[in-house]
């Protein structure tokens, strides 16, 4: 199944992720009703069945993931967000991408719940039913070789990364500021694109992530996450790793 296409830091995922209660949609731009409509975010559907990603990704620990943590990620970040002028019209890849624009009292919870949002739509994005996961594009392919000498080099890199991610994270693969493509880890729902709370030397956009706290993988691999590490190679989508690199160096 082709998911769809999952832009960050755009316009395309403005209109996805801050459909508004009282917000008008103009074209096919969604624009606030009234100035002082709150912004409201939803949780998207999933691009594929709950059982899609099996036996890689079990349908219960998916369900819970995106039904339960995620929705929960959406529903904190709208109680942070209810009311904030500050917010408005903005996209939760704005929001996060300028937190020190955010009010003081109300930037741990954006950064926590919006970043978790933000992350988990890149990660639901950027997986697919082995079998259906596409190619990755030449210019990806170039840039790894450049970057890691060669692919397995670049998922030795990023496998350690996620396993030596102490206690709840994530492992990425960022385009960095010189277009160059780096891995990183960030700690909780931390995202590459928060300036000023990642270190300078690992900001970037990611085009692939993997969530490495329990509940991604806790009720099938246990503590065995080096093993889920090992199988999620298998359900990412390549297709959509690519648009997203060729969006990232395009700026
Ligand atoms: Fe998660």
């Amino acid at each position: 199944m082709k998911t769809t296409s999952f832009t960050p830091f755009s316009r395309r995922n403005f209109i996805q992720t801050a459909v508004a209660a009282g917000v008008a949609t103009f074209g096919s731009r969604a624009v606030p009703a009234l100035a002082d409509t709150p912004t409201t975010f939803t949780l998207a559907d999933l691009p594929y069945a709950f059982d899609a990603l099996e036996p890689h990704i079990d349908a219960r620990t998916m369900e819970i993931h995106h039904g339960r943590h995620h929705n929960a990620y959406v529903n904190n970040m709208n109680s942070a967000a209810a009311g904030r002028e500050e917010l408005q019209g903005k996209s939760l890849c704005e929001i996060i991408a300028d937190l020190t624009a955010v009010p003081e009292d109300i930037r741990t919870a954006v950064r926590n719940n919006g970043g978790g949002c933000v992350n988990h739509d890149l990660f639901w994005a950027t997986m697919a039913p082995e079998g259906s996961t596409g190619e990755m594009s030449d210019a990806l392919g170039s840039a790894i070789e450049d970057a890691f000498g060669n692919l397995e080099s670049m998922q030795e890199q990023f496998n350690k990364a996620a396993a030596t991610r102490f206690g709840s994270g994530w492992a990425w693969l960022i385009v960095n500021g010189d277009g160059k493509l780096q891995i990183t880890s960030t700690p909780n729902q931390d995202n590459p694109k928060m300036k000023g709370f990642v270190p300078d030397d690992e900001y970037g956009a990611a085009i692939l992530g993997i969530d490495v706290w329990e509940h991604a993988y806790y009720l099938h691999y246990q503590n065995r996450r080096a093993d889920y590490i090992g199988a999620w190679w298998n359900v990412v989508n390549w297709d959509e790793v690519s648009a997203l690199h060729a969006a990232a160096v395009a700026g």
